[in-house]
């Protein structure tokens, strides 16, 4: 049998776990990868030299970073050449390649996106810009042809349009398709007019091919257009941003890329999230064994100051503070809740009115109701594997990956029906004795009460109804190998695409 050459696929993303993390594009980017090279495809990954970045690879390979010696440069339009340098390593335990793109000025700075979580550096148009072109520079530098480029979310959201335009006469990159993932359409990359004129591609280009959208340079919109194919993270969501409600203003846009344009619901790391063998929590466990589970109860409520109580069920959620996460409902409904007689603890950072609600609530209640404003990742851990229940009122929610570590978990969802957390929880259903979490549909502070009020009731009066249903959700399979295997038929897809 003739052996094919393996399918060359090049990531880029602004994010990839465990290397620069603020959220579920993290996690996806820092795992998927490592499930396509399972299945034979030559995957690699373009990423910034963030601050830290370098030092963390070493760290975790206990081998020095490769300084790989070229200089690729990108044109930055009126701004002129600028070069850069490429870190070489590999993700943990694996041999997928990661590229750190290595520009001081752009990258070496204190946060990925802003100084502080809610904020934003006056020229992230002008930082992603340029990573996304330096990517083309890069596969010529180190003579990789990749079949597919696959960028994610709006930052590299122009990857496509450069494509387009190096096509046309750059035969390195003729036969190169693109793949665009949306992990937020919240999150757009709108950007001054001017910013255009850093393409280098002339302002007569700047059209709504490119991005233009009401006289702004629209990131986002401009992967929609140019993309060979353009997916986004779950079914349900993929359904959702095609009407207004959810299409933060580009539904058009998505409805006319037509059946180019799919989901594909994330899966989870199910080594790094697996309470058998988690290295971050301090007792492992299995469905055929709790006792761990019910140690790390004990340890969480130690750990929050909260009364040790194996009885109290205990209710939990990590999250980044934001408004999409529906922490305005969930701070609103708090109060009421804690009148019964259950415990809260919240890991999350973010907007910051929500950064002093929270604690001022738990100082009130410091029996009910624990907070750590924060990022950690040990005791997201932990929140995972010692809590009862987790908690997830999402706006919207594109896939979400704590629902699905918390089915694995033992820990039982209670989640808004909304894109992927409607998808990957099924509905309590008593008399059917099915489901693996608790739903409710409307965003109101007494739809989430009394959904609560539910889980509560089943906890105190059906206990052996809940113990199914934890079993139940932990018995599921969310982990990677369907959903690469659907990323692959969709870059076949796209390849036989003229
Ligand atoms: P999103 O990407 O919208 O924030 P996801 O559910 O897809 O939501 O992914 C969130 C990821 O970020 C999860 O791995 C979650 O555990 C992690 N995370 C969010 N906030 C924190 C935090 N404060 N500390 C540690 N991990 C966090
Ligand atoms: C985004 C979404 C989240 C999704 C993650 C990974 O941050 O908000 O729902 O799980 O990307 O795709």
């Amino acid at each position: 049998m003739k052996n094919t050459p393996p399918l060359k696929i090049m990531f880029i993303a602004s994010e990839a776990a465990p290397y620069a993390k603020s959220g579920g594009l993290g996690d996806v980017v820092g795992a998927l990868p490592l499930f396509l090279q399972k299945m034979k495809l030559d995957v690699r990954i373009a990423l910034p030299n963030y601050s830290g970045v370098s030092e963390k690879a070493e760290k975790l390979s206990g081998k020095k970073v490769e300084q790989l010696n070229i200089v690729p440069s990108v044109e930055m339009g009126i701004n002129g050449t600028s070069r850069f340098g490429v870190l070489r390593t590999c993700l943990p335990d694996s041999t997928v390649p990661v590229y750190l793109i290595d520009h001081q000025y752009y990258f070496n700075r204190k946060g990925l996106y802003g100084e502080i979580p809610d904020a934003e550096y006056g020229d992230n148009g002008e930082r992603f810009l340029f990573f996304s072109k330096s990517v083309f520079s890069l596969c010529k530098e180190i003579n990789f042809q990749p079949d597919i480029i696959h960028a994610h979310d709006w930052h590299t959201g122009p990857v496509a349009m450069f494509l387009n335009h190096y096509r046309t006469y750059d035969s390195f990159f003729k036969s190169t398709k693109s793949l665009f993932t949306i992990h937020n359409m919240q999150y757009q990359g709108n950007f001054p007019a001017e910013t255009f004129s850093l393409t280098g591609l002339g302002n007569h280009s700047f059209s709504e091919q490119n991005g233009e959208h009401f006289g702004s340079f629209n990131f986002l919109k401009s992967g929609i257009r140019n993309a060979s194919r353009v997916n986004t993270v779950s079914e349900g969501y993929a359904r959702e941003i095609c009407t207004p409600q959810f299409g933060y203003g580009l539904d058009r846009e998505l409805l006319l890329r037509g059946n180019t344009f799919s989901g594909i619901r994330n899966g989870i790391d199910s080594q790094e999230w697996d309470p058998e063998h988690d290295k971050l929590i301090p007792f492992n466990f299995d469905s055929a064994n709790l006792a761990g589970k019910a140690n790390n109860k004990t340890a969480l409520q130690k750990k929050f100051n909260l009364p040790v109580d194996p009885k109290i069920p205990l209710f939990g959620i990590v999250t980044r503070l934001a408004e999409q996460k529906g922490i305005d409902v969930l701070a609103s409904a708090l109060p009421e809740m804690l009148k019964w007689e259950m415990q809260f603890v919240l890991l999350g950072t973010g907007e910051s009115w929500a950064e002093k609600y929270f604690p001022v609530l738990a100082d009130r209640m410091p029996e009910k109701c624990s907070v750590k404003i924060g990022y950690d990742e040990p005791t997201a851990h932990l929140i995972e594997a010692g809590c009862d229940f987790y908690i997830m009122p999402s706006r919207f929610e594109p896939c979400g990956l704590n629902q699905m570590y918390s089915l694995r978990y033992g820990t039982v969802p209670i989640v808004r029906a909304t894109g992927g957390l409607d998808d990957s929880v099924e509905n309590f259903n008593e008399a059917q004795g099915t489901g693996t979490g608790f739903k409710f549909t409307d965003l109101t502070k007494d739809a989430l009460i009394n959904t609560v009020g539910w889980a509560l009731y089943t906890w105190y009066n059906a206990f052996e109804e809940y113990s199914a249903m934890q079993k139940r959700g932990m018995a599921l399979d969310n982990s990677w190998p369907n959903s690469a295997a659907k990323y692959l038929q969709l870059y076949r897809a796209a390849l036989e695409d003229v």
